[in-house]
């Protein structure tokens, strides 16, 4: 038997520890089947044989349970050692995240401005009726409020419609000469392809003495903003009403859209609306006190300019928080 307790005091693993209990006290292991001579041995010698037989049992059972605590002991260490987590190392494969398309379009718009000498304003987004209509020469009731769906306050304060009450802010805190733009968020009640009740406007507002701010400063200007954004396209200026610009216009681009195989126009008429501007009205100067002043100012939806410039197709899908979209940033 000794040989067996020194096979089982031998055993490299749990298996093989395993396979030495079936072979010695499995069914058909070594000592069961010498319990099966008890038959033929004499009677007077059975009870001697079957006690040294269950000794013999009880020493392999005792080695067998004495191996299987310390191989069950090693294989728990070795688990553990080839789990260890060393946790102060460095991973590299850490997933960066994206600039927002609308951050990154109006950033590129700011730094444009900003080169040029315009400062950054900004002012409240819960405006009151007199910043974000009246001074701006759309008097209570009057028509051209439509033109800008609101969401109302019961205070009568309302959610900004447009980034224009920081020009009034502006030319209430500053005097002449003005130059400045104003970034930030707007809010209109729409929602569609290319509307959401949240979005983001860039202003802009150039102020001097009479005479000295022409509509021909603010093409200039424009036609060169339009050109760094969208490169070598043509710029047009299509008259328009605007109540704080007179005259006003809408400018479009000429939209030609290459993708694979072709370039193809991307509007009916081939012309896209990018912005509004004009000469700040008469009446905008009066509501701030100023006189003899003259000036231009324009205004440009962000989302817009980022979805032409990355041929996103639905304006909504800036917002849904989907990650396969900003992915596309990184
Ligand atoms: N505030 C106008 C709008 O939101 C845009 C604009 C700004 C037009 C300045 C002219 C001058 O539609």
């Amino acid at each position: 038997m000794t040989i067996w307790i020194e096979k089982i005091n031998n055993a490299a693993s749990l298996e093989e520890l395993e396979n030495l209990r079936i072979e010695t006290l499995g069914k058909k292991g070594v000592i069961t089947s010498e319990f099966a001579k008890m038959k033929s041995v004499p009677a007077e010698e059975k009870k001697a044989f079957a006690e040294n037989l269950n000794k013999q049992k009880a020493q392999v059972n005792e080695a067998i349970e004495a191996k299987k605590i310390i191989l069950e002991k090693e294989a728990l260490n070795q688990k553990l050692a080839s789990e260890k987590i060393d946790v102060t190392k460095f991973n590299n494969e850490l997933s960066c995240g994206a600039t927002h398309p609308v951050v990154e379009t109006m950033d590129r718009i700011i730094t444009y401005f900003q080169n040029l000498n315009f400062a950054v304003e900004e002012g409240p987004l819960v405006e009151d009726d007199f910043h974000n209509f009246e001074a701006l020469n759309l008097p209570k009731y009057h028509p051209a409020r439509d033109m800008q769906d609101t969401f109302y306050n019961k205070d009568y304060t309302l959610l900004r419609t447009h980034t224009s009450p920081v020009q009034i802010r502006t030319m209430l805190n500053q005097s002449t000469p003005i130059r400045m733009i104003a970034p930030g968020t707007v809010f209109r009640r729409d929602f569609d392809i290319t509307h959401t009740p949240m979005f983001h406007q860039i202003e802009a507002l150039v102020v001097d003495e009479a005479d000295k701010i022409s509509f021909a400063n603010l093409k200039h200007v424009l036609v060169e903003f339009l050109h760094h954004m969208f490169g070598d396209v043509d710029v047009r200026f299509r008259p328009s009403f605007f109540p704080f610009t007179e005259p006003s216009a809408e400018v479009d681009i000429s939209c030609v859209f290459c993708k694979g195989d072709g370039c193809r126009v991307c509007s009916q008429t081939g012309w896209l609306e990018v912005l509004g501007c004009g000469v700040v009205d008469e009446n905008v100067f009066k509501a701030v006190g100023y006189e003899n002043k003259s000036g231009y100012a324009f205004g440009l939806g962000v989302e817009r300019f980022a979805m032409l410039i990355h041929n996103i197709g639905d304006l909504r899908s800036l917002f849904e928080s989907d990650t396969r979209l900003i992915g596309q940033f990184k």
